[in-house]
């Protein structure tokens, strides 16, 4: 397969079949994959209302308050989207998901014995700005296992997807912390290539705390180019 086979830079994106992540085994396609041509539909069609989003759904820590507030490190959450040229990219949405502070995701099939947070949802999404920054304040995620190995345990992290313009402008990726010791065990970070995963590893930077209140880290998320953020899903 060479370097840019589908399309793709495999310099800097996970295969699509990585042994040591078991569950790519199933969906990895087996055969070469079939360009198909985006039509105007697919550039033009109707894509998620920008406009529907709210100043408070950026605010994880608020947005689904029901008694209180919810339990963990408060954070905050802030970078940049920019092109290959380290150009700002506006106007893209943004959304996360997470699991809660004790590793625990509000979704039916996440069976892990740790406690949901009855204030916590783990969802929240934001725009881009001018200048392509966006901004969340949320709790700091739980490492949790999972069945992908014996004592599996997942890296703190939390999801990403950004949606551009059309339907089919949509990249999907991860979000770390640095410092982490589960990296060196993780077959989804192990996946994407060396050189490459480390941009996956978000920054804590003492500028972007809010003192005495939440921490800050900053992850920058690049289209393109050399120094392009790995993403799960086809550029
Ligand atoms: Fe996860």
């Amino acid at each position: 397969m060479s370097d840019t086979a589908g399309g793709r830079d495999w310099q800097s994106h996970p295969p699509y079949l990585f042994a040591d992540y078991r569950s790519t085994a199933l969906r990895a396609p087996t055969r070469p994959l079939i360009p198909i041509k985006h039509c105007l539909s697919e550039m033009t069609g109707p894509v998620y209302g920008h406009e529907a989003v709210a100043p408070l759904d950026a605010d994880l820590t608020r947005n689904a308050r029901r008694n209180g507030e919810p339990l963990g490190e408060r954070i905050i959450v802030t970078g940049r989207v920019l092109d290959e040229e380290g150009r700002p990219v506006r106007d893209t949405l943004i959304e996360v998901w997470q699991a809660n502070a004790a590793g625990r995701y509000v979704h039916l099939t996440d069976r892990h014995d740790a406690p949901l947070d009855p204030n916590f949802l783990g969802a929240g999404r934001c725009v881009t700005d001018e200048k392509g920054r966006y901004r969340f304040y949320t709790i700091k995620p739980g490492a949790y296992p999972w069945a992908n190995h014996a004592n599996a345990w997942r890296p703190l992290h939390i999801h990403f997807s950004l949606l551009g313009p059309s339907i089919a402008a949509r990249l999907v990726t991860q979000m770390y912390f640095p410092g982490d010791p589960l990296l060196a065990y993780d077959p989804i970070y192990l996946g994407a290539p060396e050189g490459a995963r480390e941009r996956l590893v978000s920054r804590f930077d003492l500028a972007m705390t809010e003192p005495d209140f939440a921490l800050g880290y900053v992850f920058d998320m690049v289209l393109r180019g050399r120094g392009e953020t790995p993403f799960e899903s086809r550029v």
